[in-house]
């Protein structure tokens, strides 16, 4: 099957892992500027990968928008890179509706990590929100503790078995 690996990434890690599948489907790999200008109309199937933004895809309008024109007919798989573990009760609920929301599209989750260093000032800034809203809550949950060791300094939590699933989609 004639196929796209299109990414949106800040920080490296959902490029990586549209690196890790293209190689392993023998895909072209693109980021999102570059498929912007391309002609998308000779693949069958397109792979878009984007990272999750305070419990939002970032640039999911554009897979939206292309889903009922550009691609119709195509097969499409989105996977989406967060820093949540992929067994959070949230990682899932966020799955869900985006599965519910988006027929016909396979979605998928990719642990990514945290790259401070690559971020933008205005990532820095809401991670430092985030991570002072969590520091100051009375009766922390381990959870909540979880949450605040993970996000104090860079972390990699990105590993190629996660793409297997998307992988299988492809082949199905
Ligand atoms: C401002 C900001 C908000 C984030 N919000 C979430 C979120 O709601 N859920 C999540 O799982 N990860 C969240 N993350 C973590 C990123 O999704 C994670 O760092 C991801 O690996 C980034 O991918 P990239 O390296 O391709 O940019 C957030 C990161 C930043 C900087």
């Amino acid at each position: 099957m004639n196929t796209a690996v299109i990414y949106f990434s800040q920080t490296g890690f959902t490029a990586r892992y549209a690196r890790w599948i293209s190689q392993a489907a023998g895909a072209d790999c693109l980021d999102l500027a570059a498929a912007k200008k391309a002609r998308l109309d000779a693949y069958d199937a397109i792979i878009f990968g984007s990272w999750v933004r305070a419990g939002t895809v970032c640039k999911l309008n554009w897979l939206r928008r292309n889903l009922d024109t550009v691609w119709a007919g195509k097969k499409v798989i989105l996977f989406c890179v967060g820093g949540s573990p992929i067994d959070n009760p949230e990682t899932r609920e966020f799955l869900g509706n985006l599965r519910a929301e988006l027929k016909g599209v396979e979605v998928f989750y990719c642990p990514g990590g945290f790259r401070y260093e690559n971020m933008s000032i205005l990532s820095k800034l809401m991670m430092k929100a985030f991570w002072k809203a969590f520091s100051v809550k009375k009766d922390k949950t381990p959870a909540d503790e979880e949450m605040l060791r993970m996000i104090s300094s860079s972390c990699d939590f990105s590993d190629r078995k996660y793409i297997q699933p998307v992988l299988e989609s492809l082949n199905r």
